[in-house]
C-alpha cells in the first residue's frame, strides 16, 4: 500500500529538483533515491517515467487502448509522438514502441497496443496488464506534427499507423481545425478498423472530416475501398499537406505517389518497420566497433545492430524499427544504407541508426 496517494505524485515532482542536481553531480546515487521514493509511491522517481494503468478498452478486434497516468517526469509530450514501454518478462527486460493517441496536460496519456503474431510483449500487455499496475516508459520522441496552417490535410494510415495520426487528428479537431481533412485507413479485415466508432462519431460532429477504410483481405462493402494504397483512392479535394504512417512497404508506396505528380505540397511520413533485406545482395565486409575494440567479418544483409550483438556487444536500443533513435551511433568511416529510406550515408561523423542500417562495404562505427 503506497504511503502517498496517486494525486500527490505530480505535485511532489518539482520538490525533487535538489536531489536531481545532487544525483547529476554523482553526490547521490539515483538508484538509491528511487528506491526510497518508491516506498512512498511506485510512480515516484527522480528522472524515470513511470505510469499507472487507469483503464483498458478494446478499439478493434486486435487493438487495446490503455489509459495511463504518468508521474511528473513525462515532459512536454504531444500526440503523434511515440514512447518505449519497458516490461520485464522471465527476467529479460523487453521494450516496444507505441504511439501516443492522446495526451492531456496532467500526465494522462493513451497508448494503443496492437497484437502482433509472435510478439512477446503485445500479447502479454493485452492479456495480463491489469488496472493499477505500473509500467516504465521512455521519454517521448518523434517528429510528426499537425500542419495547422495547411488549407487541407490528407492522412494515410496502414494498420497500427493509425495511432499517431489519430492522436494528431483528435487534437487538431478539438482545437478548431476547420479545413478539409481526409483520412484513409488500410486494414486487412473489417474488425481491424481501430477506433472506427470514434472516427464515425467525429465525422458526424465535424463536417470537414472524411474517413474511409480500405480492406486488403476482405471484399469491400458500401463505401469501403478495396486493396492496398493506390493514387485512385485519394479523393479529388485538394490537400496541401499529407501525413503517412504504416509499415515500410506502405510508406514507400505513398512516397512514390507523392514524388510522382500533382500531390500535396509536403509529406511527413513515418514507417514502423524497416525494408526487407534482399538476401541475394549479401557480401562479406569488415566491421569495426571502435570503442569496444571489436573488429570482425560481417555482411551487407543484416543490420549493424544485429551484427554488433552477434559479436557479444550490447548497444543501447529500443524499438529495433528505426523510430526511437536509442541505437544511434556515429559512422566513423565507410558507407551504410538506411533500410527504410534507401538513403546512403558516407560522411564521417554522420549519425546512423544501427537497427535499420546495413553496411555497404567496410565500415567503422563509434561503438
Ligand atoms: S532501436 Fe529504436 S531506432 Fe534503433
Amino acid at each position: 500500500m503506497p504511503l502517498l496517494p496517486l494525486a500527490a505524485v505530480r505535485p511532489l515532482n518539482p520538490l525533487l529538483m535538489p536531489w536531481r542536481r545532487l544525483a547529476a553531480r554523482a553526490w547521490l546515487r539515483e538508484a538509491d533515491c528511487d528506491y526510497w521514493l518508491q516506498r512512498l509511491h511506485p510512480l515516484l522517481s527522480l528522472n524515470r517515467v513511470y505510469a499507472r494503468l487507469l483503464a483498458r478498452r478494446w478499439v478493434s478486434d486486435d487493438m487495446l487502448a490503455l489509459t495511463l497516468q504518468c508521474n511528473g517526469n513525462a515532459c512536454d509530450w504531444r500526440p503523434g509522438q511515440h514512447v518505449q514501454l519497458f516490461r520485464e518478462v522471465d527476467g529479460v527486460r523487453l521494450s516496444r514502441c507505441y504511439s501516443l493517441t492522446a495526451v492531456d496536460g496532467r500526465g494522462r496519456i493513451e497508448l494503443a497496443i496492437k497484437r502482433q503474431a509472435g510478439g512477446r510483449l503485445s500479447g502479454l500487455l493485452q492479456d495480463h496488464l491489469g488496472i493499477g499496475e505500473c509500467v516504465e516508459l521512455s521519454q517521448a520522441s518523434g517528429s510528426l506534427r499537425w500542419p495547422s496552417q495547411a488549407q487541407g490535410v490528407l492522412l494515410l494510415a496502414a494498420g497500427s499507423g493509425i495511432t499517431p495520426l489519430l492522436g494528431l487528428l483528435r487534437q487538431a479537431l478539438a482545437s478548431g481545425y476547420s479545413a478539409p481533412v481526409t483520412l484513409l485507413h488500410y486494414v486487412r479485415e473489417r474488425g481491424q478498423r481501430a477506433f472506427a466508432e470514434e472516427l464515425q462519431a467525429l465525422m458526424q460532429r465535424h463536417a470537414n472530416l472524411q474517413v474511409r477504410w480500405s480492406l486488403t483481405g476482405q471484399a469491400a462493402q458500401g463505401d469501403e475501398l478495396s486493396g492496398r494504397f493506390c493514387p485512385a483512392h485519394v479523393p479529388e479535394r485538394a490537400a496541401e499537406q499529407a501525413l503517412a504512417c504504416g509499415p515500410h512497404g506502405f510508406v514507400a508506396a505513398v512516397q512514390r505517389w507523392w514524388q510522382g505528380g500533382e500531390t500535396p505540397a509536403s509529406l511527413q511520413s513515418e514507417a514502423f518497420s524497416p525494408a526487407p533485406v534482399d538476401a541475394g545482395e549479401q557480401t562479406c565486409v569488415r566491421l569495426a566497433f571502435r570503442r569496444s575494440g571489436v573488429a570482425c567479418q560481417g555482411d551487407t544483409a543484416q543490420s549493424l545492430l544485429e551484427q554488433a550483438e552477434a559479436q557479444g556487444l550490447r548497444p543501447m536500443h529500443g524499438c529495433r524499427q528505426g523510430i526511437c533513435t536509442r541505437c544511434t551511433c556515429q559512422l566513423l568511416s565507410g558507407r551504410v544504407r538506411d533500410l527504410r529510406s534507401g538513403l546512403v550515408s558516407d560522411e564521417p561523423g554522420q549519425a546512423v541508426r544501427l537497427c535499420v542500417s546495413v553496411p555497404l562495404g567496410d565500415v567503422e562505427i563509434d561503438l
